[in-house]
C-alpha cells in the first residue's frame, strides 16, 4: 500500500494513439486455428475443477501428493498480445518483465518441474516456465533472486481441446535463501500472490517494459483454490483466493514514454522478509 502512490503513471494518451492500438491488436491478434476456435468464457478462465483439474499443482517426491497453489490467473480476456508467450510485440513474457520479473537465471533451473492439469483436456503438463524477480536488471537479476531467494512463479496457458481460454495460470511463492534450501516461507504462497500484483492494490494499475504500457485490473475470486492446507505443499496454510489480472495494452513503443516497472522494485528495495 505504500507504494501506490508511485504506481500512479500519469498518461495523457490520446485518441490517436487508442485507434492505432485498435488497429494493431487486430493485427497482431491470434489467428482463429484451423481446427477449432478459442472459446474464453466471460470469466476469462475455465474452472479446471469442472473438468478433474485442479489449482493445485503436482510437486514431484511428495508423499502424500500435494502441490503449490496456482494462485494468479491472467485472463484469457486480456489483449491478445499479452497472452502470446514472447519477448517481442508486447508479448507475455515482456509483460512479466514490466512488473520485475524475468527468465531464470541464464536458463538454469534447479529442482524437477512441477506438473498442473488444468482441466482442459491435455491432463497434467510440465510448466511452461519459471520465472523470478529480476531485481531491476532484466539480465541477470533473476540469477540474485535465485541465490537470494524471493518472489518467483511457474505457469501454465489452459489451452487443450476442451477448455481453451488461453489464460495463463500461475503459481506465485516467496521462497528463502538459497542456503536455507529453498523452502518457501511461511505463508509463502499468499505473500507471492501478493508481491506479484503489490502494484496494483488499488485494483488497477499501469506497469511498462519496452515501450509497452499494461493496464492490469486485478479481481480477487474465492471458491477456486481450497482455504486451508489440506494438499498443500509443505502444509502452508492458504487464505483461498485468486487474483485474476485482466490486461490491457495501453500504450507501445512511439505511442507513450517509457516507464519501467518502479513499482514493485521499490517495495523490494524497502523491504526485507
Ligand atoms: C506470437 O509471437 C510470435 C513472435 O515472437 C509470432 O511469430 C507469432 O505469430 C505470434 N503468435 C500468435 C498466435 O500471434
Ligand atoms: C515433465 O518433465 C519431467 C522431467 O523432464 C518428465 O520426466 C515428465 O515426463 C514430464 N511430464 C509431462 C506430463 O510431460
Ligand atoms: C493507466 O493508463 C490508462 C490509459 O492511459 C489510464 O486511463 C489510467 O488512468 C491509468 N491507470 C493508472 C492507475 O494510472
Amino acid at each position: 500500500m505504500i507504494t501506490s502512490t508511485l504506481c500512479f503513471v500519469s498518461l495523457s494518451i490520446t485518441s490517436l494513439v487508442l485507434g492505432q492500438l485498435e488497429t494493431n491488436k487486430k493485427g497482431r491478434g491470434l489467428p482463429p486455428s484451423p481446427l477449432r476456435r478459442r472459446d474464453t468464457p466471460s470469466a476469462g478462465y475455465f474452472n479446471p475443477a469442472s473438468n478433474g483439474g485442479s489449482l493445485l499443482t503436482q510437486v514431484s517426491g511428495t508423499s502424500p501428493p500435494a502441490g503449490e497453489p496456482i494462485n494468479v490467473i491472467v485472463s484469457g480476456n486480456s489483449d491478445k498480445a499479452v497472452l502470446n508467450d514472447t519477448e517481442v510485440n508486447g508479448g507475455l513474457r515482456n509483460f512479466f518483465l514490466s512488473f520485475g520479473f524475468s527468465a531464470e537465471c541464464l536458463g538454469q533451473h534447479s529442482g524437477a518441474p512441477q506438473e498442473a492439469n488444468l482441466g482442459d483436456g491435455d491432463g497434467f503438463q510440465n510448466e511452461t516456465a519459471v520465472i523470478r524477480l529480476d531485481y531491476g536488471n532484466p539480465a541477470l537479476g533473476s540469477c540474485e533472486e535465485t541465490v537470494e531467494g524471493g518472489n518467483h512463479f511457474r505457469y501454465w496457458v489452459q489451452n487443450g481441446p476442451s477448455a481453451d481460454s488461453g489464460a495463463v495460470f500461475m503459481a506465485t511463492s516467496y521462497e528463502q535463501p538459497i542456503a536455507q534450501g529453498h523452502n518457501i516461507v511461511p505463508n509463502g504462497y499468499d505473500f507471492g500472490r501478493y508481491v506479484a500484483i503489490l502494484q496494483y492494490a488499488t485494483f488497477q494499475g499501469n506497469t511498462s517494459f519496452d515501450g509497452f504500457t499494461y493496464q492490469t485490473s486485478v479481481q480477487y475470486v474465492s471458491g477456486l483454490l481450497p482455504v486451508g492446507s489440506s494438499g498443500v505443499n509443505h502444509g502452508i496454510d492458504l487464505d483461498g483466493l485468486v487474483a485474476v489480472m485482466q490486461v490491457s495494452i495501453v500504450g507501445q513503443p512511439g505511442g507513450q514514454p517509457k516507464k519501467t516497472g518502479l513499482c514493485v522494485q521499490y517495495f523490494f528495495s524497502h523491504y526485507s522478509y
